[in-house]
């Protein structure tokens, strides 16, 4: 790949917003953006911890400036602070988030809801605001950061069911806004953060994570992301420190039964537990083949791989 040649990726003449940057891996994010150049909307509904970031940023010498609007109600500012400041838009990171713990059915209603919200309206609010200034930029990045939670954490099931939702929305996205030059990816990062300090209260784990997965060990791979010479279109990553990897959906052996009655299905229920060799999928239209070809193989010449796309 290009990219791999390398050795200095710069961010001159580029502009960013990166959302919940006040503390953790946002700020981390921020600076690693500027110190290579970008100028960084440091976006925190903390203002006074933007305003540290901002502080540290053009202490080393880059450029940054404050917005303290939030990504649920305020996305379009945040977007117009970036274009008041600067006049452009490339680069967007969808990176603020909350988290809170309880059983699904006694955490209250409106703890839920904060939580999906500021996850899924802030990153739905801040990318359609950002859309078109990204697509005139010519090379337009959207980072989401997702999480490894859409695949089930007990007591975290807001935090999971949003994550799974900007998940959703980064592979559609990604296909739409290659069309017109916008790269969109989703990242499913792990970091010792003032957001996970206590989760992990075995102190041997958190010690480990911080040596190996510190706040500021996911910003390069943002970093990379978001530069104009990256090509990666339509991929989710784990990434944790300096190891990462792709992240699809895999399916189990599948099976058939003679007739679909609940009966015949009552009867198959160990086969259909059992593990098996994997099948990957990155999106609907694999799937969909996948499960079509099976059912009726003579489709294997017909079906197109983009089957389940309505866009054609
Ligand atoms: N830390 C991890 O291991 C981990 C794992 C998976 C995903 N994530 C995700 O990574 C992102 C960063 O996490 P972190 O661990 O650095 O968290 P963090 O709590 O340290 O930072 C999140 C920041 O978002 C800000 N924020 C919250 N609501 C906001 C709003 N409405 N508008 C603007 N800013 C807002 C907070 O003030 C805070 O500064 C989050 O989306 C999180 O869900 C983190």
């Amino acid at each position: 790949m290009e990219q791999l040649k390398m050795t200095n990726l710069d961010f001159n003449g580029r502009v960013a917003i990166v959302t919940g940057a006040g503390q953790g891996m946002g700020r981390e994010h921020a600076k690693m953006l500027a110190s290579r150049g970008a100028r960084v909307v440091v976006n925190d509904v903390n203002a006074a911890n933007a305003a540290e970031a901002v502080a540290e940023i053009t202490n080393a010498g880059g450029t940054a400036v404050v917005d303290s609007h939030n990504v649920v109600t305020e996305a379009p500012e945040i977007v117009q602070t970036a274009l008041d400041s600067f006049g452009q838009l490339d680069i967007v990171v969808n990176n603020a988030g909350i988290n809170a713990f309880g059983r699904f059915w006694e955490m209250e209603a409106d703890t839920w809801w904060r939580i999906f919200d500021v996850a899924v309206k802030g990153v739905v609010g801040v990318s359609r605001a950002a859309m078109p200034h990204l697509i005139a930029s010519g090379t337009g990045r959207l980072i989401n950061i997702s999480s490894n939670g859409v695949m089930g954490v007990p007591t975290d099931s807001a935090y999971n069911a949003a994550k799974a939702a900007i998940w959703g929305l980064g592979i559609t996205l990604a296909a739409e806004a290659r069309e017109v030059g916008v790269q969109v990816t989703t990242l499913m990062p792990v970091a010792l953060t003032p957001m996970t300090e206590d989760a992990f209260p075995n102190p041997v784990i958190k010690d480990a994570m911080r040596t190996t997965v510190p706040a500021s060990s996911v910003s390069a791979f943002v970093t990379w992301l978001a530069h104009q010479d990256t090509a990666v279109f339509g991929e989710t990553f784990e990434i944790a420190g300096v190891a990462a990897g792709r992240v699809a959906i895999a399916g189990m052996p599948r099976m058939k039964v003679e007739a679909p009655t609940p009966e015949s299905w009552a009867d198959s229920g160990e086969v259909l537990m059992k593990d098996g060799e994997l099948r990957a999928f990155r999106n609907a239209s694999e799937s969909f083949r996948d499960q079509m070809v099976y059912l009726a193989p003579e489709l294997d010449e017909v079906l197109p791989a983009n089957a389940a796309d309505v866009s054609r």
